[in-house]
């Protein structure tokens, strides 16, 4: 595959994504630089996005054989909405953009199925992407970021992923370190099932926390003084059961009655609020500790934050202050886009089609790829 043989004209890009629990379609329009250059431009005349999350609360994560039956039945209802509220039919389409992976293999054959048979049926070119590289670019589609440039860093942090990336081009990721066991989102999702908070986890860890004190408890900073860049959540995880269980111990109840409606919980409300502070302090630290660290080894000045956990709000805060006293930048995407969506694949596709350093679109079989390593894109 080549870039657009329309290279020059804007396109309108069609972009799929159900790696996990969301199912979301959006239409882009992307335009190239200018003889100015920069980044291309991108109109978003149309998304359309379901969360699973209310399926999968019940069972207090994600159940990967219910996710795929929710995308079938939904992907072509939100594809129609999706176009209705761009005004266009699929024959405006330029280009279909998919997540291949990595994700759940049922769910990501929902998404790679429905973009063949488009693709196919209307005699339209198909770009298939890693779901990383959509949270990756992500920050570029704020006005904010228009002072981005390569080489930068990113740190990616979603429910299962945590790594830190040098991105020296669209399609060209160098990897400097990684969570050698639980992600960063999934600390957050597994702390708060511990507490009954529900699922996710992040939010409700995030809500709680703005109400208790952070120093109550001394939850562990795994790998901090490493000088690799490398991370580990599952001692955290560990920590906090055992904080859990100091205090429904102390409480003199079970800990088992504890639900995300707070009923029969053995914890108090100040229990909560100050386990999942000390829970998010702990990763934030972390995530804080090590992305300046990247900073200082690269010496490289603006740095990227993407994937679900950039939603938020004491990282956000954490980063700036932190990089500001180094000089450097943070760049954030927009809120609505730090979950799973389809604009960001649409995007993606985008910069892959008209980014000055890009890497052409990969040739091959489009196909589910649930396990699939970002830094290994540049040689496929
Ligand atoms: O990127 P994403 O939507 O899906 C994956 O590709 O994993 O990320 C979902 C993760 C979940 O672990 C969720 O708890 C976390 O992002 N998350 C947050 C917040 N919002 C979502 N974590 C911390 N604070 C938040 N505000
Ligand atoms: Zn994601």
């Amino acid at each position: 595959m080549t870039r657009d043989p329309q290279f020059g004209k804007p396109v309108r890009i069609l972009g799929i994504e159900t790696s996990c629990d969301e199912t979301g379609l959006a239409l882009l329009e992307v335009s190239p630089p200018g003889p100015e250059g920069g980044w291309p431009a991108a109109r978003i005349l149309g998304q359309a996005l379901h969360s699973q999350i209310d399926l999968h609360r019940l069972y207090g994560g994600v159940v990967p054989e219910l996710a795929s039956r929710d995308h079938l039945l939904r992907a072509l209802p939100l594809l129609k909405t999706c176009l209705t509220e761009a005004d266009c039919d699929l024959q405006d389409l330029d280009w279909i953009a998919v997540t291949e992976g990595p994700g759940l293999a049922g769910a990501l054959l929902v998404g790679v199925s429905l973009a063949h048979g488009l693709a196919a049926a209307l005699n339209k070119p198909l770009m298939g992407l890693h779901h990383l590289e959509g949270h990756l670019l992500s920050p570029l589609l704020d006005p904010h970021s228009s002072s981005l440039r390569f080489p930068f860093l990113a740190l990616l942090v979603s429910g299962g992923h945590t790594q830190i990336l040098q991105v020296d081009g669209v399609g060209q990721y160098r990897l400097l370190g990684e969570t050698i066991d639980d992600a960063a989102g999934e600390a957050f999702d597994k702390s708060a099932q511990l507490l009954g908070l529900g699922y996710p986890g992040g939010p409700a860890i995030a809500d709680w926390a703005s109400r208790g004190r952070a120093d109550r408890f001394d939850f562990p900073r795994p790998l901090k003084h490493r000088a690799s860049l490398d991370f580990s959540f599952a001692g955290l995880k560990t920590s906090v059961l055992t904080q859990v269980q100091k205090l429904s111990a102390a409480s003199g109840l079970s800990n088992r009655g504890a639900d995300a409606t707070g009923r029969a919980s053995p914890l108090s409300d100040e229990d909560r609020a100050d386990v999942a502070a000390g829970v998010q302090a702990a990763i934030v630290e972390v995530l804080v500790h090590k992305s300046m660290a990247a900073l200082d080894q690269t010496g490289l000045r603006q740095l990227v934050i993407s994937g679900g956990v950039s939603a938020n709000q004491a990282l956000r805060s954490a980063l700036l202050k932190e990089a500001a006293s180094r000089g450097a930048e943070v760049f954030f995407p927009p809120p609505s886009l730090c979950t799973d969506n389809g604009v960001m694949m649409a995007w993606a596709a985008g910069l892959r089609l008209f980014s000055p350093e890009t890497t052409a679109p990969r040739a091959g079989r489009i196909e589910a790829r649930p396990r699939w390593d970002l830094a290994s894109l540049a040689a496929l």
